[in-house]
């Protein structure tokens, strides 16, 4: 009976994929009106819910893509930079704000102009001149969450003040990878033995194999750089398909570039509408919408009129591959349950 359904499931699987690579052609939507500095897309799939951050904002926004109505949620406590559900709650997230790691209360299908929320813990000291930017959560449940210096008014940020952090159900910040510039993209490949990573001015993509069970990282190598293509702009929020390539978005580039890992090579570039392509996640019943977060934030009149959609969130269709399902921060209970609010 198991071996039957199974060779129904994988049947359709592949129904679904030959149809996507060969009827349908690729094309990308507006899904959203423009925010400010969108990034941090995360897929709900149990809800079937896009979950994304409007950093300099300070909201976190959930899309319902099937009517497209956006509902947010303001926090308050800094910028904010990323946003992952705590598995098994409905609704309770945690997210990465101004130098914290926050539990935030939100149902999500109501607008909250005060979202209650409490510190988990201090990823940064106090004295830093850094905030937190983009994290993932790994096959473990624990929270991948990277740090970055404080944005001039010029957009320069100094050098080498970010550092990588791990944090598990004991909520200590391990640093797992320091100095870093501007900590951005993060992903494991499907069999859980590679690690991919961004520090967005060095141009490059990193790898270090994994380990799921100890959730250590070694051996760095550089598996792609940008500064061999011809594109403009850096590299920011990563994600893998099941077939272990990577999509990035770039940065003041105008694009994602999906590029294979393994032979270093650029699979493909997507144009997307916006200059400043922060972040990408597949989701969709099926996995295989790619969700892409832009940056519309500090623009002149000027600007916005010639770039209406920055800072949109676009879904780019047709692609012909499948992401892997997103994780969910494990706490445990007692950590989740002694609900306090900072208001
Ligand atoms: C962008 O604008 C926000 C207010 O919306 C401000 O807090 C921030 O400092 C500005 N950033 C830059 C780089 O100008
Ligand atoms: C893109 O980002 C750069 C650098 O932060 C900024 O100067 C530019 O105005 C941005 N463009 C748009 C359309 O947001």
């Amino acid at each position: 009976m198991r071996n039957a359904i199974c060779k129904y499931v994988s049947l359709t699987c592949v129904l679904i994929v030959l149809i996507h690579s060969g009827e349908t052609r690729m094309r990308v939507e507006k899904v959203t009106e423009p925010f400010g500095l969108s990034e941090g897309p995360h897929w709900n799939h149990r809800t079937q819910k896009l979950y994304f951050v409007d950093i300099y904002n300070q909201y976190i926004r959930r899309l319902d893509t099937a009517t497209g109505v956006v509902t947010s949620a303001y926090v308050g406590h800094g910028p904010v930079s990323v946003v992952v559900p705590v598995d098994d709650t409905s609704d309770k997230l945690v997210a990465g704000s101004g130098k914290d790691l926050i539990l935030v209360t939100w149902e999500g299908d109501e607008d909250s102009k005060k979202v209650p929320f409490k510190v988990l813990t201090s990823i940064e000291s106090s004295s830093s001149d850094t905030r937190v930017n983009d994290g993932k959560v790994d096959s473990s449940g624990r929270f991948w969450i990277g740090t970055m210096g404080n944005e001039k008014l010029n957009g320069d940020v100094t050098p080498n003040q970010g550092s990588l952090y791990r944090i598990d159900d004991t909520l200590k910040p391990k640093k797992e990878i320091t100095p870093v510039t501007i900590s951005n993209g993060l992903a494991w490949n499907i069999d859980d033995n590679t690690f991919y990573y961004i520090d967005s001015p060095t141009r490059q993509i990193a790898a270090y194999d994994y380990d799921p069970n100890t959730g250590t990282i070694s051996n760095k190598r550089i598996v792609f750089d940008l500064n061999k293509i011809n594109i403009e702009g850096v590299p920011d929020g990563m994600t893998i398909d099941t077939d272990g390539n990577l999509w990035i978005a770039v940065y003041g580039g105008h694009h994602v570039i999906h590029v294979n890992p393994k032979t270093q090579k650029l699979l493909k570039k997507v144009k997307i509408p916006a200059e400043n392509v922060t972040s990408v996640a597949f989701g969709g019943p099926l996995l295989d919408i790619l969700y892409v977060t832009t940056a519309g934030h500090n623009l002149t009149a000027e600007q916005r009129k010639k770039t209406p959609y920055a800072g949109s969130v676009f879904a780019v269709k047709g692609l012909g591959v499948r992401g892997i399902l997103a994780n969910s921060f494990v706490m445990n209970e007692k950590q989740s349950d002694e609900e306090k609010s900072d208001e």
